[in-house]
């Protein structure tokens, strides 16, 4: 699915003010020695007060030569490396539950026990004999695996049916409904390599259909009133699963990110609303000509399940308590779900704010200090955020399961990042009554932090931070706290608006035809101050451009990539226990010369490189700005491991916690074959036939890679 809406908000970026450039410090010191026990975001393992297990990065060297950019119906490996399918798109997930017949046949209520479709983030969880989580535990595991999206053109017998604008099949539009969601499967290892276990009491479907508990300071807002919950507490499912997190208690964390194309709302209903309704309902791009198909079910069932996904005023009540008017309010959120208990209810977290969530990244977890997790909202011209718990992290609670959730993750406070020409950067706190976010704001009129939470981006516009090139997916690094987060690309980059952290404006064209703004995207990363989550200023430089090989060096390759390691659209990335640093790609613009792929780096550090001038042109014109570049890679810091089957998305990544199998979703191989020459019934039109090949429909898939002589995974200490 595209995320191409655009924030075309009057926020003025601050990025031209100046602001004192930071001195480096060491950024490691004091941070480790204290601690009882560390425990790595973005991993599962436990450390010794020492950090003796961090592997030193410079000493980590990459194990397999690079594979060659392809356009192949397959998934091409390093040399040396093997894949099988752990599960694909319909999978039966509880015994006696038929295979799936990948024609369109099934029931929509058999995706209740199915895997979904369009596999994204992703996570390990070790499986302890005793049925708790087990965090060192490799043989046996949960996988947690979000479903963003379905390719509807697939999933039904004859495709979607749409007559008059209408869906008049209410099983196909169920059925999509509980494709969409996560799943919850327990996998073993068999062999040399792992499977999916078909019976598991653990396993579980989480669909946009499942009741969901509203917590936080945003839970009985008078926003969040619905008829499906007239105290503002619950919600019916979770939708636009896109990437993921996890805690240090052991649960999965999915967000929920193009969650408003699924609403509709009629132009006539602008005029019901008061202009703080529409202002809000605008910035979050459920406008009054939103015309999804999914309401339109006739007739509805009594739980209004088609229904409520009409967003307009139809009830007589004053507050919403009859319809579904606010609906919108109660998506856009991080939802916590512990996947060791499948009878709990998930919980959506407000504190950690409302937008279009690509995911939720953990920073570094150290005993007596906050948590901290780092979250991007994915849309052209979208900020970057963090949160930071008010309360400071206890160990003991790791073992509490999803009870520790009410501790960390409803209070606390939300940021949003301006980065600053010289290398700096802040976190702009979003708190109702602090730095005009009050009734008397010019911009919008926040009456409470829960008008603040719901309406965080018109916060963070409020308050100047910095529109991003389309942030995607974060990744701490486990050796040094430091961030890295992917700027997809932005084809609405203006030569005249480009800033120091969103540099490029270039054409970068395919097949003659012109790809204008920052078609290629970057990788941006930064340092906290002092090393500490919790800080309120950073230093940042840009980690890697992605570019073409024989593009520019001078203003477009600017980290000098090579015909091993080019590439477009990073989206998902990664860090390994190893410190290995993967990076996926959601591709567009670089399709006439690869399917997506998943690089491995090796991570430098935040001011390894130096500052370069750019000069951006269009048409005669030019614009000049100064940027921070990290070191060039080279080829033996950065090297293509994986290239996907045709018009694929490289999405969702996690590791045993013995580094010795990495899971990879395929998603949506063939999606854009669903387009003007599509016929269902002729599979000589179909883009791609992977995973079955032959005539066969294609299907998101997650394989699990490993070696073939059992040792690590894509590098290891030299
Ligand atoms: Fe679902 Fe922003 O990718
Ligand atoms: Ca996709
Ligand atoms: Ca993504
Ligand atoms: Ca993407």
């Amino acid at each position: 699915m595209l995320t191409d809406t655009e924030n075309d908000s009057t926020n003025p970026e601050f990025n031209h003010i100046l602001s004192e450039r930071l001195s480096r410090r060491s950024m490691l010191k004091g941070s480790f020695g204290a601690a009882a026990a560390l425990y790595f975001g973005g991993s599962s393992l436990l450390l010794s007060a020492t950090g003796e297990t961090r592997a030193a990065t410079s000493k980590l060297k990459l194990n397999f030569a690079a594979v060659n950019k392809t356009l192949n119906d397959k998934v091409t490996l390093a040399q040396g490396y093997s894949y099988r399918i752990i599960s694909s798109t319909g999978d039966p997930l509880a015994e006696g539950i038929p295979a799936y017949s990948n024609n369109g046949s099934e029931r929509a209520e058999s995706f209740n026990k199915r895997v979904g479709d369009h596999h994204d983030g992703m996570h390990f969880f070790g499986l302890g004999k005793n049925g708790l989580w087990s965090p060192l535990a490799s043989d046996r595991g949960l996988l947690c695996v979000n479903h963003e999206s379905v390719t509807a053109g697939f999933l039904h017998p004859t495709g979607a049916t749409i007559v008059d604008e209408k869906r008049p099949n209410d099983n196909e539009v169920l059925k999509e409904m509980l494709a969409i969601g996560m799943s919850i499967a327990e996998v073993k290892k068999v062999g040399p390599s792992y499977t999916l276990v078909q019976n598991s009491r653990f396993n579980r479907r989480v669909t946009s259909m499942t009741d969901i508990e509203i917590t936080g300071p945003a839970a009985r807002s008078p926003l969040m009133i619905t008829k499906y919950s007239v105290t503002g507490t619950r919600t019916r499912g979770t939708i636009g699963n896109c990437a993921n997190g996890h805690t240090p208690w052991g649960t999965y964390l999915t967000c929920e990110e193009n969650w408003a194309y699924f609403f509709r709302r009629p132009a006539s209903d602008d005029s019901k609303r008061s202009a703080r309704e529409n202002a809000s309902l605008k910035r979050y791009g459920v406008k009054g000509n939103s015309l999804s198909l999914w309401a339109t079910v006739q007739p509805d069932t009594a739980d209004n399940r088609f229904g409520r996904w009409d967003a307009s005023i139809n009830g007589t009540s004053g507050d919403g308590s009859d319809d579904y008017r606010n609906a919108p309010n109660t998506f856009g959120w991080v939802v916590e779900i512990d996947p060791f208990n499948p009878d709990s209810a998930p919980k959506k977290r407000t504190a950690l704010g409302r937008f279009a969530h690509e995911g939720a990244w953990p920073g570094l977890v150290i005993a007596g200090q906050p948590l901290v997790w780092y979250m991007g909202c994915d849309s052209r011209h979208e900020y970057i955020y963090k949160y930071v718990s008010n309360a400071v992290w206890d160990p003991a609670d790791a073992k509490r399961g999803a009870a520790a959730g009410d501790k960390y993750l409803n209070d606390g406070t939300l940021y949003v990042a301006r980065f600053n020409a010289d290398g700096s950067g802040d976190w702009l706190e979003l708190t109702h009554g602090r730095n005009g976010l009050d009734r008397d704001n010019s911009y919008y009129s926040f009456s409470d932090q829960a008008d603040v939470l719901i309406n965080a981006r018109l916060a963070a516009d409020a308050r100047g931070a910095t529109k991003m090139d389309r942030p995607e997916w974060g990744a701490v690094n486990p050796n040094n706290g430091e961030v890295y987060m992917t700027l997809t690309y932005n084809p609405s980059r203006a030569l005249d608006k480009v800033d120091a952290a969103n540099p490029r404006f270039y054409n970068d064209p395919k097949k003659g035809v012109a790809q204008k703004g920052n078609a290629n995207g970057h990788i941006i990363r930064w340092a906290e101050h002092d090393a500490k989550g919790s800080a309120t200023k950073f230093q940042w430089d840009v980690f890697l451009f992605a570019a073409r090989s024989n593009a520019d060096p001078v203003n477009i390759n600017l980290s000098g990539l090579t015909a091993d390691n080019d590439f477009s659209s990073p989206d998902g990335l990664w860090f390994a226990r190893s410190g290995l640093l993967w990076v996926e790609t959601d591709d567009h613009a670089f399709t006439d010369a690869s399917n997506c792929m998943l690089l491995a780096a090796i991570p430098g550090k935040v001011g390894d490189g130096s500052t370069k001038t750019i000069v951006n042109s269009d048409n005669g014109q030019q614009s000049t700005v100064n940027t921070h570049v990290g070191a060039t890679p080279g080829d033996d810091r950065l090297r293509r491991f994986l290239v996907g089957p045709v018009d694929c998305e490289i999405t969702g990544i996690t590791e045993t916690p013995d580094g010795r199998a990495l899971f990879v979703n395929i998603q949506h191989p063939g999606e854009t074959t669903t387009g003007k020459n599509f016929n269902i019934a002729d599979p000589s039109t179909y883009l791609s036939h992977w995973p079955q090949g032959g005539t066969a429909r294609p299907r998101s898939s997650t394989i699990v890679i490993t070696r073939d002589d059992g040792g690590p995974i894509g590098a290891e200490l030299a």
